[in-house]
């Protein structure tokens, strides 16, 4: 089993391509020093998951899968939660570059700010820290939301996620998260989303695979 595979992936903007709605600084530590945390601690788990494996030391390959589970979780959230943002001003961050799936978001919620509103709440009522997300659960839509660094791997496919760790706004909006919440609708990418509702599973975690 080969091990330390992972790496950071490229942003595909710059740090200051999202503001005003988050601020260069608050993307630079949470993507050179946050993720890469999560990619570090990850690769060292794995390794030492690695000779736990081939010492068949069933112990340490247990004790190890905390850290797998939060630090892999880590990578997939985020490598997903930076392709499914782009600047405001990008053609990306208007719904209708999502024709088929605003069609099933009308379906299911109503309308889109019906949908927005649903969403919000979600992600404002997380306790502590954790993600929000819209998944298609197979032909259905759904909001779900995952604690700490709890990816969606049970089969659905994230269309989008929200990072809502103090880490994702803290540094700009202090306590105001709803501030947050409102602005990140502005830099949502929707044909990225679009993409990931067309297509299936390997599709949505193509980012992540092309990082390793
Ligand atoms: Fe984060």
């Amino acid at each position: 089993m080969s091990a330390g595979i992972y790496s950071l992936p490229k942003l595909p903007y710059s740090y200051d391509a999202l503001e005003p709605s988050i601020s260069a600084q608050i993307m630079e530590l949470h993507h050179s020093k946050h993720h890469q945390t999560y990619v570090t601690n990850l690769n060292n788990a794995l390794k030492t998951y690695a000779s736990a494996t081939a010492s068949n030391d069933i112990a340490a390959q247990i004790a190890l899968q905390n850290a797998i589970r939060f630090n892999g979780g880590g990578h997939i959230n985020h490598s997903l939660f930076w392709e499914n943002l782009t600047p405001a001003s990008s053609a990306e961050a208007n719904p209708q570059s999502a024709p088929a799936l605003v069609t099933a978001i009308n379906k299911t919620w109503g309308s889109l700010d019906d949908f927005k509103a649903a969403f919000t709440k979600a992600l404002l009522g997380l306790q502590g820290s954790g993600w929000g997300w819209l998944i298609k659960d197979g032909g259905a839509l759904r909001i779900i939301t995952t604690k700490d660094q709890d990816p969606v791997v049970g089969g659905e496919v994230p269309i989008f996620g929200v990072d809502m760790w103090e880490h994702a706004y803290y540094l700009q909006y202090l306590n105001g998260k709803a501030a947050y919440v409102e602005n990140i609708w502005k830099v949502i990418n929707w044909k990225t989303a679009e993409a990931r509702f067309q297509g299936g599973r390997d599709d949505a975690f193509k980012v992540l695979k092309a990082s390793i």
